[in-house]
Parts: structure tokens; sequence; C-alpha cells
């Protein structure tokens, strides 16, 4: 069957990771002990109390993923299934009611269905994010769970998170700021981290690097992650290195990553990573939904600068990861992880 809805006019390849308003979103309410139906929404306003728990005491968390375009014109989703399980494990730290996984994913589809207007071209190396979000949204003034709960999933066309894509960027080991404690939130999605990570993420820019890289909090030793995306080291002798950490998110895309890494031929550690360490590294990178894989060119670290090569160009190992994971999602390799969903027109 052909399809009536005509793509929009946008420079595709050159979207920046930023919102933009597109055609509707889905709303589901959680009311007296149940879930009711999903609801397409026009328009991008939602309806709540002044007093709901999510604006005063931070009962929120959210996701992210990525929908794209394969080459025969399929709507691919990427492992959306694991979304919805981190928003369950998430809304559970925070005493949130989370959807159950079919809701969770047939709002996904929805959303991307009613937007398909906005899903960038193959090719384009653009995406459409979808923002899944879930917030307390009973009335109350003293400081206790939410009983009523919002699910709201949008979606908007983006392009890199970090500008310039596959171009190297530097960070910056900020010791004077913390983004998560150990029995704290950190490897929860709530909104509270990023809030947290604004500091260092403004302080990191104002020094001219793309963003802040935390080490943990309680030692001040071990490399964490930055303010959106988890941290991979590669050695000289092809292992990849990533952070272990109760107090880091648990990353779907670097999760992914790790398999394609070992895919490749690649040893892949989980591990504690001290900051000396970084020395070791040939290539390193920032990996996430909206980060992808944004090779990492040093690392500021006191006083010095940790290169991890003298190209400002993305390293070999850097580029086949990328190149294979993105292909996946993409439809482009074979994806024998069944990783990909199909999104029905
Ligand atoms: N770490 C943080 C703090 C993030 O916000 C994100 C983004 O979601 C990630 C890591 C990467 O996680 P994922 O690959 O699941 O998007
Ligand atoms: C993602 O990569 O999906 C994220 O959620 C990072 C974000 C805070 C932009």
């Amino acid at each position: 069957m052909k399809d009536t809805m005509e793509r929009v006019s946008l420079n595709w390849s050159e979207l920046s990771f930023d919102y933009r308003q597109t055609d509707g979103h889905i709303e589901v309410r959680f009311e007296n002990d149940a879930w009711g139906s999903a609801r397409v929404v026009d328009g991008d306003t939602i309806n709540m109390s002044i007093a709901s728990t999510c604006l005063h005491y931070g009962q929120e968390c959210f996701e992210g993923l990525k929908a794209f375009e394969a080459r025969d014109g399929r709507m691919l989703v990427f492992r959306p299934e694991e979304n919805a399980r981190r928003m369950g494990r998430t809304a559970k730290k925070i005493h949130m009611v989370s959807p159950d996984e079919p809701t969770f994913l047939s709002a996904v589809d929805e959303v991307i269905r009613i937007n398909r207007r906005y899903l960038p071209p193959y090719g384009s190396g653009a995406s459409l994010y979808i923002r899944p979000l879930l917030i307390g949204v009973s009335a109350l003034i003293g400081v206790r769970p939410s009983a009523d709960f919002l699910f709201v999933v949008f979606a908007t066309p983006v392009g890199p998170y970090f500008k310039g894509g596959l171009k190297p960027i530097q960070l910056i080991i900020m010791e004077d700021y913390d983004r998560a404690a150990p029995h704290g939130l950190g490897d929860a999605k709530t909104g509270g981290n990023y809030a947290a990570g604004l500091r260092g993420m403004l302080a990191a820019r104002a020094r001219g690097f793309a963003e802040a890289l935390y080490l943990d909090a309680k030692e001040n030793k071990y490399i964490e992650e930055t303010g959106a995306s988890n941290f991979f080291g590669i050695t000289k002798d092809g292992r990849y290195v990533t952070p272990r950490s109760p107090s880091i998110l648990p990353s779907i895309t670097n999760k992914s990553l790790m398999q394609v890494a070992r895919d490749l031929g690649l040893t892949v550690e989980q591990r504690p990573i001290h900051a000396e360490e970084l020395h070791e590294f040939v290539e390193a990178g920032a990996v996430g939904t909206a980060a992808v894989i944004t090779p990492i060119e040093g690392v500021q670290y006191h006083d010095e600068l940790i290169r991890f090569s003298d190209r400002s160009e993305v390293g070999p190992v850097c580029r086949k990861l990328y190149e294979r994971l993105t292909a996946i999602q993409s439809g482009d390799y074979e994806d024998t992880h069944g990783w990909t969903h199909e999104v029905q027109r």
C-alpha cells in the first residue's frame, strides 16, 4: 500500500540535536491504580496540577531511543524493549509505577507512525529521536510518592549530539563536581541527574571542552561517564575497556557496542578504570543513543591533556565500531542479535 504521508522538507543532513515540534504525542494515564488507554494527542503540551510531584520533588524519569529509515523504506527502531525495562527499573527506584512493556512498546510504535513525516531519510545521518517520559502527577505538598502518573512519548528528528558527528571531541575531568553518588540514582534515568550535571557541563564548555567526564564520587579516582554518555577506551592490544560502576547509567548503546566489539574480535573488559589508566588508551569514545559513538581525542586531567592519538581524526577501531553499529541500526548489516524492531506503517 502506498504511504500517503509525505515527508516534511528539512535539511536532514544538517540537523542538530535540538527539539522540533512534530505532529503529535502519546499520553497514557495511571489513575485509581490502573493504566488507562493510550491517546494520540495533537500538539506538544500536557495538562497537570501545579502541585504535581514531578515538578517539586523530582518524581520523573525518561528514556531515549532512535528510529531509522532503512534503505528499503522500513521504519526500524533500536532495542525498544531494553528502554522499556530500564524505565521499569528507574521507576521502581523513585517509587513510580511504570507502564508494562507492551504499553511502552506500542506507544513507541504509534508515535513513530504518526510522526513518520519527520523520520529522516535513509543515509542522511539523522534519526527520529523518541523520548518516553514518566511523571508523577498527584497534587501533593508533603514529600511522598505520587499515586497518579502520566506516561508521555514524543518524537523529534535529530542530528548528532556532539557537533560534527564522528569528529573527535575533547573532555575534561571535573573533580569539583560529582554527577551521582554510589548509593544514589546515577544508574537511573531520572531528570535530577541531568540537573546535577549542568554545572560540570557548563564549566567544561567555558574552558573549551565539549563535556565533563566525571570520576566516582567516593574515591575521586575512577572514570564514570559524561553527563549524557558512557565512556570506553581501546588499548593497543585490542581491548575494549569500559567502566563498571553502580553510579553510571547502564547504556543500551554501550551494551550493544560491547557485543559488536566481541563480534569484531576485540576483548571486552567492564571494570573500574583508574583515571591514570587513560594513558593506556590509543582510542576512546563517548557512547549513547544521542552520542552514538563520538570519538574522544583527548581528556584533560589535572594539568595534562591526555591524548589518545595524534590525529584529530576518528581512529580505526572507533570507526569500525561506528560503522557496524549504525549499519545494524539502519538495516544495512544483518541483525544477528535481533536488535531492530520494524514499525508497521
Ligand atoms: N549515560 C548517560 C548519563 C546518559 O544520559 C545516556 C543516554 O541515554 C547514556 C549514558 C547512554 O545510554 P543509552 O545508550 O541507553 O542511550
Ligand atoms: C540519550 O542518549 O538518549 C540521552 O538520553 C542523552 C540525553 C540526555 C540527550
